[in-house]
C-alpha cells in the first residue's frame, strides 16, 4: 500500500479552507493509502501563540480530524511533539538546506515584504522542519493545499541532494494538490487566501462556526457586477470561489452548477452554497460534540504516537549512521 502523509498547523481554529484543501482529502484517501496525519504543533509556535488558546486549538484540531471522518483504526494520528525524532531530523535537514533555498520560499518572503518585524528564526527555517516531518516517514504522496506545494518541492530537492551525498536514504515524495479547492479564497477579499490569521473574521468560515454565522458570511461574500454565475477566477473571483466551495462539498461538477443557475441571480446561488456549507458543518459539529463528550483524544494520540515513533526512530537512526555522527550501534 502506498503511503501518504500530511499535517495541519492549528494556529487558530481550523477553517473551511483547511477542510477542503487538506482534511477532506485525508479522509478520502485513508481507505486506499496508509495515511499518516499529524498535528504540526511545533510549527504553530513559529509565531507567538497565547498558551491556553494554543492548547485549546490543538485539542480541537484533533477532535476535528476525527469529526471530519479520519479513523484512528485506519490512519495514524498524532501530535508532532510526541515524536521527538521530527525535531532532530529537522536540525539535520537545516544543515542540508541552503540559505538561498529558504530565501525563495514565498510564504516567508510575503511576510518580509509586508514589513512584519521580529519574525522568528523558527519561521524562517520552518520548511526544513517540514521536510523532516515528511522524509522521516518515506511517504509516496503529500496531499496539501496550493500554498504548501513549494515547501514539498523544496523537500524533494533536499532529499535528492541528501541521497546523492550520502547514498539512497529517503524516498522522494510527490505533492498532491487537488484540481478544485486547493486554494479557497477569503469571502471578503477573494484576491486573498482564506486564512485563520485573517484580521477580520468575515472572510473566513471556521469549522466550528455557528451555522447561522457561516450562512451570514456566505450571504455577504464579495462578488461582482457581471450578474451571471460563471466560473472565471480572473473576472469573477468571488463567484468562482463560491463555485469551488460548492463543488468540493457537493461533488457536483462546476459546469453542472453553473448550468442550473443560468439566468438566475447571485442571491439564489449564495443561498444554495450556504445550504451546502451549513449541512457539512452541522454534520462535522455533531461528530465533534460526541468526540469531546467521549474523551477519545488522549488515547488516539497515544496510540498514533507509538506507531509513528517506531517508523521515525528507525529512519533517524539510518540517517545518523549515513552521515557519520553515530558511534554506538543501536
Ligand atoms: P495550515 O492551516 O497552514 O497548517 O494548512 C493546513 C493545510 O490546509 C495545508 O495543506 C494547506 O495548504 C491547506 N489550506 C490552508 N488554507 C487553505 C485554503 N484557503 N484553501 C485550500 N487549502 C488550504
Ligand atoms: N506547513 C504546513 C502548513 O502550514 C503544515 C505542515 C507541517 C505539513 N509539516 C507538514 C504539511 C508536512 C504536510 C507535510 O500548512
Amino acid at each position: 500500500m502506498k503511503r501518504m502523509l500530511s499535517g495541519i498547523k492549528p494556529t487558530g481554529q481550523l477553517t473551511l479552507g483547511n477542510y477542503i484543501g487538506a482534511l477532506k482529502n485525508f479522509v478520502r484517501y485513508q481507505d486506499d493509502y496508509e495515511m499518516i496525519a499529524f498535528i504540526a504543533n511545533l510549527h504553530c509556535i513559529t509565531v507567538y501563540q497565547e498558551p491556553q488558546e494554543l492548547k485549546k486549538n490543538l485539542r480541537d484540531a484533533v477532535a476535528l480530524y476525527l469529526a471530519c471522518g479520519l479513523d484512528p483504526k485506519k490512519a495514524t494520528i498524532f501530535l508532532q511533539t510526541d515524536v521527538l525524532e521530527h525535531a532532530q531530523l529537522g536540525y539535520i535537514m537545516a544543515c542540508n538546506t541552503y540559505l538561498g533555498e529558504l530565501n525563495r520560499m514565498t510564504q516567508f518572503k510575503d511576510k518580509m515584504a509586508k514589513g512584519e518585524t521580529n519574525l522568528s528564526a523558527g519561521l524562517y527555517t520552518y520548511p526544513t522542519l517540514m521536510s523532516a516531518d515528511i522524509l522521516i516517514y518515506d511517504p509516496d504522496y503529500v496531499p496539501v493545499g496550493e500554498d504548501q506545494k513549494q515547501h514539498v518541492e523544496l523537500t524533494r530537492d533536499v532529499a535528492i541532494r541528501f541521497n546523492h551525498r550520502y547514498g539512497d536514504t529517503f524516498k522522494i515524495p510527490e505533492p498532491l494538490v487537488q484540481k478544485v479547492g486547493a486554494r479557497i479564497m477569503s469571502l471578503s477579499d477573494p484576491s486573498k487566501k482564506m486564512s485563520k490569521s485573517e484580521e477580520s473574521n468575515k472572510g473566513c468560515i471556521y469549522l466550528l462556526d455557528e451555522p447561522a454565522v457561516a450562512r451570514k458570511k456566505i450571504m455577504s461574500a464579495v462578488t461582482d457586477n457581471e450578474a451571471h454565475v460563471a466560473f472565471d477566477p480572473v473576472k469573477q473571483p468571488g463567484i468562482s470561489n463560491l463555485l469551488q466551495i460548492h463543488s468540493s462539498l457537493s461533488n457536483e461538477p462546476i459546469e453542472s452548477i453553473t448550468a442550473r443557475f443560468e439566468g438566475k441571480g447571485y442571491g439564489e446561488f449564495k443561498k444554495e452554497v450556504a445550504e451546502v456549507v451549513v449541512a457539512e458543518l452541522e454534520k462535522i459539529q455533531a461528530n465533534y460534540r460526541a468526540i469531546i463528550a467521549e474523551n477519545q483524544i488522549e488515547r488516539v494520540l497515544e496510540e498514533g504516537a507509538a506507531k509513528a515513533r517506531s517508523i521515525a526512530a528507525r529512519k533517524l537512526n539510518k540517517v545518523q549512521r549515513r552521515i557519520g555522527i553515530e558511534i554506538r550501534k543501536r
